[in-house]
């Protein structure tokens, strides 16, 4: 029997490839500045409610392993590359043990700074890549900051951003960055 997750990510990738497939040859994605997208790989989101923590990672091995330590799958949160393909750049992803925060970003100067304030680059997982701008059919990541909770939080659905705003405590901050959704079959 395989894990959950395992199970939700074939699901994913057999949506995603099937709505490339109908794809038309003059879609919006253009392989030479978007990358390729059959390279693109599910972000999947989990949060630990004792910790009040969200952590996104595309490794389902490191999902399975931190799920009895609290961490509990939710969704996925676009498609990222894990290769610098053109049109992307890095996000960083920062880690502070102290308050139990995972933190991404694509600002360099951020990263400086938080790593100032008890965050260090994270393996977990290392470095993706993901459009700076909306190019290539991407969607934007809202990024979203709970300060009683100390805690980072993505998301590329709109209503779940005006939801967390409105009742959980969360603040707007930015939009990080863009994926490539999850597809019509999320
Ligand atoms: C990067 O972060 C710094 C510090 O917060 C900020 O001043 C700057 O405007 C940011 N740059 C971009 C491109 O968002």
């Amino acid at each position: 029997m395989k894990s959950p997750a395992i199970l939700l990510s074939i699901l994913i990738a057999a949506c995603y490839q099937s709505a490339m497939a109908i794809t038309p040859a003059t879609s919006a994605l253009k392989p030479r500045t978007c990358g390729a997208p059959a390279d693109a790989v599910p972000f999947y989101r989990t949060y630990n409610s004792a910790k009040i923590d969200h952590w996104y990672t595309y490794d389902v091995n490191a999902l399975n392993s931190f799920n009895p330590q609290g961490w509990a799958f939710q969704n996925a949160l676009g498609f990222v590359f894990l290769t610098q393909e053109e049109g992307t750049a890095p996000l960083f992803h920062l880690f502070n043990s102290g308050v139990t925060d995972n933190f991404y970003t694509m600002n360099s100067s951020e990263v400086t700074a938080a790593q100032q304030n008890g965050y260090g680059i994270s393996g977990n997982p290392s470095t993706v890549y993901i459009y700076p701008t909306q190019v290539c059919g991407s969607v934007p990541v809202y990024r979203l900051y709970s300060a009683s909770g100390t805690d980072n939080f993505y998301t590329t659905s709109e209503s779940e951003r005006v939801e967390f705003i409105a009742n959980q405590g969360y603040t707007d901050v930015e939009i990080t960055g863009y994926v490539l959704p999850v597809g019509p079959c999320s």
